[in-house]
């Protein structure tokens, strides 16, 4: 595909770099078009090295080629990191004084902005009126991570990190219309990867969750406007997506703590962890020796089912009008295959979703990609395509929309 990387002149135009690295990488033909700021931060020979295609900022060189036009209607995507406050005021005002901003008017492909600027200025009336103006426009602007700035400030501001953009970007590659602002003003609760029990100090009962399916649901909710809490049990070391606030817990106790105190005040609650439903009945207070007194079992009892008490809670009217969606990882056995399993799971436990995915076989579990089903409890039933795992999560969320309240 035919990617534009757009680079504003902030001091986060050394992080485009990894940013190109990862689209060439992924097979990507890559045109950096800086703005003439940026060049202060990067060298023009960087981003040409690493695109491996010339780079110009302004609309007069290579004039017989036209290419304030001819880059903008080439490309699939366009990704501006970092966009800065003036480079977004700029493209929000529909200006074409420099070949970026010019190419952002002729493209007709996905947009996406990925801010980075310090909280002032990211806060600002002007901002945020610009901002406001460019995803009204259709662009995608990026919710900036929190974290601290140049200097010794934080806040909201900073540009999200390159893999993060590198997700977004994909996604809009696989699908242009994954990121629509439809959840603006929802508070939706996520939770992601394994719970683990511990058995004494020093070793625990886990499972092979990675946390990658539930913070592609948190990632993409929030960029679509969402208030995103996500509750993380252990993950293989996921960064926290950009805007998101994220709770971390270890235990299914602490996880069911977290889930309920949150779902209150909450329009959803999507349950994609792999919450253990046995911790062992007794935790040792010492390790465990072989020798002398050594175990021959493991006694085990049972969890709570957070979902399951989710769904009580609300026929109890204690969260009233809670959208829930469930998660099952199934395997078909002689009992009947993974549909069947699942639209009796999803009857037993009462969620208006669940999303399947059949596991085994290198599926599901810490791979990128996903596929499976997404079953209503209205009894439709919807493929999900095999896809990046935020693409799934957009299927859903789309699903999710008209079940808020
Ligand atoms: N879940 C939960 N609390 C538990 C166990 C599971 O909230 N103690 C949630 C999971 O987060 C997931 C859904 O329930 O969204 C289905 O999980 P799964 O383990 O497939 O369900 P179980 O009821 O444990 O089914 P099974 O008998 O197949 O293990």
């Amino acid at each position: 595909m035919r990617i534009v990387v757009g680079v504003g002149g902030g001091i986060a135009a050394y992080k485009a770099c990894s940013l190109i690295r990862k689209f060439t990488e992924t097979g990507h033909h890559v045109r950096v078009i800086p703005t003439e700021s940026a060049l202060q931060f990067v060298g023009k020979a960087t981003f040409e090295a690493l695109s491996g295609n010339r780079v110009d900022t302004g609309v007069f060189a290579d004039v017989p080629e036209v290419p304030h036009v001819r880059i903008g209607q080439e490309a699939d995507l366009v990704v501006i990191a970092p966009a800065t406050a003036d480079l977004m005021a700029r493209a929000a005002m529909g200006r074409a004084d420099d070949l970026l901003t010019a190419t952002l008017l002729t493209a007709r492909c996905p947009v996406l902005f990925a801010p980075a600027m310090h909280t002032e200025m990211w806060e600002h009336p002007a901002t945020v009126a610009n901002v406001r103006t460019l995803r009204a426009h259709g662009s995608i602007v990026m919710e900036p991570a929190a974290g601290r700035l140049t200097g010794a400030d934080t806040g909201p501001g900073r540009l999200p990190e390159p893999e993060e953009i590198f997700a977004l970007a994909s996604l809009l590659l696989e699908r242009a219309d994954a990121i629509p602002r439809d959840l603006e003003g929802r508070r939706i609760v996520v939770s992601a990867g394994g719970t683990r029990e511990p058995l004494d100090p020093v070793r625990f009962l886990g499972n092979r969750s990675s946390g990658k399916q539930g913070y592609a649901m948190a990632r993409v909710a929030a960029q679509r406007g969402a208030h995103v809490i996500l509750v993380a049990g252990n993950t293989i070391g996921l960064e926290p997506p950009a805007g998101v606030e994220v709770v971390h817990v270890t235990t299914a106790e602490q996880m069911g703590i977290a889930v309920d105190k949150h779902a209150t005040g909450a329009d959803a609650v999507i349950m994609a962890a792999a919450v253990a439903d046995f911790r062992p009945a007794n935790v040792a207070a010492a390790k465990i020796k072989k020798g002398a007194g050594e175990p021959d079992s493991i006694e085990l009892t049972k969890n709570r089912d957070i979902l399951a008490g989710l769904v009580a809670a609300r026929r109890d009217g204690r969260l009233p009008g809670l959208a829930i969606v469930g998660f099952a990882a199934e395997t078909g056995d002689e009992h009947g295959d993974v549909l069947t399993h699942a639209r009796a799971k999803l009857k037993r436990k009462g969620c208006d979703l669940l999303v399947v995915n059949a596991v085994g076989e290198g599926k599901a579990f810490e791979v990128d990609n996903n596929d499976g089903w997404l079953l209503g409890a209205d009894g439709t039933e919807q493929a999900l395509d095999h896809g990046s795992k935020a693409l799934l999560a957009s299927r859903v969320l789309d699903a999710l929309g008209p079940l808020l309240r």
